[in-house]
């Protein structure tokens, strides 16, 4: 109870920073942390590009006073909180561009290594196991933690909906593990669980094929429950 006081308190003074957030799945996660108030950064290899992006963002949501801004990826990189939204096999060299600014902080990796041949999603195994690790490789000081692989960029990005999934968090630090969670919650409709440490990135990751086969299979966006544990999480 201390600590979710506590950190209801910050929320709002949060600021979290998207390195490539210009993407579908960057952009929905930015409206959904801004529409519950963090102060959100979406980074990009062009400022002027995030700008613009953050413009439309607004203009989608002319109701709601989305605390969204673009930023060169290095600004986003200020943020507390960093989350890379980059494509798995840009996700560890864009981390490493920024790693200045990274270390000690918690660094969000929610890429899935994935190619698909024909109608067919397939997970690659990458040198290190997950992108998280190599992202951790890739910037060692930082507190890289493993989330957001499952949920869909339409369903995050719409504001209309609550998420309806749960959401799998895995680090090898566990402070990390639980600001990660903390943030996650307070998304509506999502529960955040503790998936262990980051060598289970790599099956968490690889899953995300058996969702978008799902998806392709049954014409719909699957997104993932568990049973069994309590209805708030851990
Ligand atoms: N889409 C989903 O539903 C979903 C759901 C869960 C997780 N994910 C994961 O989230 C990540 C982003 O997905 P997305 O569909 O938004 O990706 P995306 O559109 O392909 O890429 C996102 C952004 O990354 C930047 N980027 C692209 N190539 C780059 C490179 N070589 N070096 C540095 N930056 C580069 C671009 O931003 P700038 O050109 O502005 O720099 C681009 O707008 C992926 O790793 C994906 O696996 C996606």
């Amino acid at each position: 109870m201390w600590v979710r006081q506590c950190f209801s308190y910050t929320v709002g003074l949060m600021r979290i920073g998207i390195l490539g957030g210009t993407g579908p799945a960057g952009c929905a996660l930015a409206v959904r942390l801004a529409s519950v108030g963090f102060d959100t950064v979406v980074g990009s290899r062009s400022a002027g590009r995030a700008a613009e992006i953050c413009g439309r963002l607004r203009d989608e949501w002319p109701d709601r006073d989305l605390p969204v801004a673009g930023a060169a990826n290095p600004d986003a990189a200020s943020c507390e909180v960093v989350v890379v939204g980059t494509p798995w096999d840009a996700a560890a060299a864009t981390a490493a561009s920024v790693a200045g600014h990274l270390a000690g902080k918690v660094v969000i990796s929610m890429a899935n290594a994935l190619v698909k041949l024909g109608r067919e999603f397939q997970p690659l195994v990458l040198p290190r196991g997950s992108v998280a690790a190599e992202v951790q490789a890739a910037v060692p000081r930082a507190r890289v933690v493993a989330a957001l692989h499952h949920v869909p960029a339409r369903d995050l990005g719409d504001l209309n909906q609550p998420v309806d999934s749960d959401l799998l968090v895995c680090s090898d630090h566990a402070a990390a593990t639980e600001t990660t969670m903390e943030i996650m919650a307070e998304l509506p409709g999502v529960r955040a669980l503790d998936a262990g440490s980051l060598s289970c990135a790599a099956p968490v990751e690889a899953f995300t094929a058996v969702l978008l086969q799902l998806n392709l299979r049954y014409k719909t966006r699957v997104a993932i429950r568990f049973t069994g544990l309590d209805p708030e999480g851990g």
